[in-house]
């Protein structure tokens, strides 16, 4: 039968099955780390190498805001967040590999997650696949962390910090204090001061009168975004707000996202997404990041894994029909 054929045709048949039968590659994947980590870390290392086991191939880029991890650290504690995203938009929309990507999956920890959040709202260039966050603050938190006794870093922005969260001081130079957010128990509306004077939480969140349009769109067009709480999280307060609820402080009940005006006005677009089936609001067990490699591996097969080839889609469907 082949003597029929074109030579082109014959020539260009290994390459056409060479295409079916290769796996595409996996996207490149960037995290972002939490409070007092940095990008250099054995603990992000492993699960660097965790994500090139699961998915080989992965290119794993852990974003950082100065080479020098010890510097890097500092940042997660002082700096002002405009200028923090500003610079990993540009440092991604520069980078060789990720900048020249389709698209990119994004994994953040704890504080990491609204971050990155930030950098799909406002950048997204190079795009977002999936987001998926650990134990992030995405509706703010009420109360500062507790600073272990030998925690110097983070008893030293506490102590600059000295209760004041709304001053331009520290909306400018310490970072937990622009995602505080405070409310009114009575109504569980924002603040007013929080409205006019947060640098981050309250523009990510759309929560001012005017809207950024651009915010919502970028969210919509993620494949998903995918929130992680940990079960017995005492150190962000309140807990839930890494599924976005919002809880009364004085009486402790939570009110879930879809409740929210956030969601129900679509603020920035997780109505949408949530309607073509990306918003997944999932939950592990135990303590603020306590990461073991069961739920990290069942994040890469599940949201970062490529798509199936070809052939592997069809060995897929004849596997149904046998089992018909
Ligand atoms: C909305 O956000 C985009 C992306 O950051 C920005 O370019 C634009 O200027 C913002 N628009 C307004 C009205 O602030
Ligand atoms: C943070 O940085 C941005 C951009 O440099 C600046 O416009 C803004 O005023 C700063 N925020 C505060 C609260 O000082
Ligand atoms: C929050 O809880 C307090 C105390 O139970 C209650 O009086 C208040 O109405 C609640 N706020 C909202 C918005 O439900
Ligand atoms: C959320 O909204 C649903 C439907 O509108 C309602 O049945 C439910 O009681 C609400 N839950 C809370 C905690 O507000």
């Amino acid at each position: 039968m082949l003597q029929h054929l074109p030579l082109s045709t014959i020539l260009l048949l290994p390459a056409a099955l060479a295409a079916v039968l290769s796996k595409p590659e996996p996207l490149p994947l960037v995290i972002w780390h939490g409070l007092g980590d940095n990008y250099d870390a054995d603990g992000l290392k492993s699960v660097g190498d965790l994500a090139k086991d699961v998915n080989p191939g992965t290119y794993v880029y852990n974003i950082r805001l100065d080479e020098d991890p010890g510097t890097d650290q500092r940042y997660t504690f002082f700096g002002n967040l405009t200028d923090q995203i500003a610079q990993v938009c540009s440092d991604l929309s520069s980078h060789p590999i990720l900048s020249t990507a389709p698209a990119i999956n994004a994994l953040g920890f704890s504080q990491g997650g609204q971050f990155l959040r930030g950098y799909i709202e406002r950048c997204n260039a190079p795009p977002v696949s999936s987001l998926v966050t650990f134990g992030s603050q995405h509706l703010g938190i009420s109360k500062y962390q507790h600073c272990d006794d030998g925690d110097w870093l983070c008893r030293g922005w506490q102590a600059l910090l000295n209760g004041n969260t709304w001053s331009g001081y520290a909306q400018s130079h310490l970072v937990p204090a622009q995602y505080f957010r405070s409310t009114d128990d009575a109504t569980g509306e924002a603040t007013d001061e929080y409205l006019e004077n947060s640098n981050f939480l309250a523009d990510v969140n759309n929560e001012r009168e005017s809207k950024n349009e651009t915010y919502a769109k970028n969210i919509a067009s993620l494949d998903r975004f995918v929130m992680y709480l940990f079960e017995d999280d005492t150190t962000v307060i309140p807990k839930e707000s890494g599924w976005f609820a919002y809880t009364n402080s004085s009486s402790g009940e939570v009110t879930p996202l879809r409740n929210l005006t956030i969601y129900k006005e679509d603020w920035i677009g997780l109505k949408k997404l949530d309607e073509k089936g990306g918003l997944v609001f999932k939950k592990t067990e135990g303590g603020h990041m306590t990461l073991g490699d069961k739920v990290l591996t069942e994040v890469f097969e599940t949201y970062f894994a490529p798509p199936k080839s070809v052939w592997e889609g069809v060995k897929d469907t004849i596997q149904e029909i046998i089992e018909l």
